[in-house]
């Protein structure tokens, strides 16, 4: 779909209680393909896919960078702001309560700027492989919102100490934050789905349902 303003996919679910996903890709990637992942890490779940806006090399991200691991923070905000938009421009469209964001990599990274530029626009996140996304942190009410962080071991990417920064980042402002470091790299792997699931399961009962309540009774 393009008539919002970004290329996104729209994957309306069957489980009325269970929250909205954001999918977000790493670099390279597009909206088709996190939506497996949501679909195993949350069945039945609403899944929202975005293509992220700028381009690498030809190659979609959702925000520039100057080198591996070293962004343009200026891009960050602009982006993060943008996309926070679309988020309240899709939730309108398609009647939805802020989703979870589950986000890779570059995915997660702007999941994790947009938490802390724009907290009312996700109901938490499951931040996989994500990294400190802004220098200085924004003042960020992220009270009580629920977020996941899970980081490779041996990432040569994002080492877990960059993710242990940002998981206090974002404690700091508030959130409910678990990291969870795996024996792994920066690729995903089936540990990530489990432990993402499990995470989720456990949270469901807190996290408000995909669809805005005041209409959830008249379908
Ligand atoms: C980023 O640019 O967001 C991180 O370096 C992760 C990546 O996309 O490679």
């Amino acid at each position: 779909m393009t008539d919002l303003s970004h290329i996104h996919r729209f994957a309306p679910g069957n489980r009325r209680e269970a929250a909205s996903l954001l999918l977000l890709h790493g670099t390279g990637g597009d909206e088709n393909d996190l939506l497996p992942l949501g679909e195993a890490i949350a069945p039945g779940a609403t899944l929202l896919s975005v293509r992220g806006k700028v381009l690498e090399h030809g190659m979609p991200r959702f925000f520039r960078r100057l080198a591996e691991g070293v962004f343009d923070e200026d891009d960050v905000r602009l982006r993060a702001n943008e996309l926070a938009d679309f988020v309240a421009a899709a939730r309108e469209r398609y009647d939805l309560a802020a989703p979870i964001a589950l986000g890779y990599s570059n995915g997660a990274n702007i999941a994790a700027a947009m938490m802390l530029l724009r907290p009312e626009a996700l109901a938490g996140g499951i931040l996989l492989r994500a990294m400190v996304p802004l220098r200085v942190a924004p003042q960020a009410d992220l009270a009580g919102k629920p977020v996941l962080i899970v980081s490779g071991q041996s990432d040569p990417i994002i080492p877990p100490s960059n993710a242990a920064a940002l998981a206090a980042m974002l404690t700091k402002a508030g959130a409910d934050v678990q990291q969870s470091v795996l024996p792994v790299g920066h690729q995903l792997s089936q540990m990530d789905l489990a432990v993402a699931k499990a995470w989720l399961d456990s949270r469901e009962a807190s996290i408000s349902p995909a669809v805005v309540p005041a209409h959830a009774g008249t379908q």
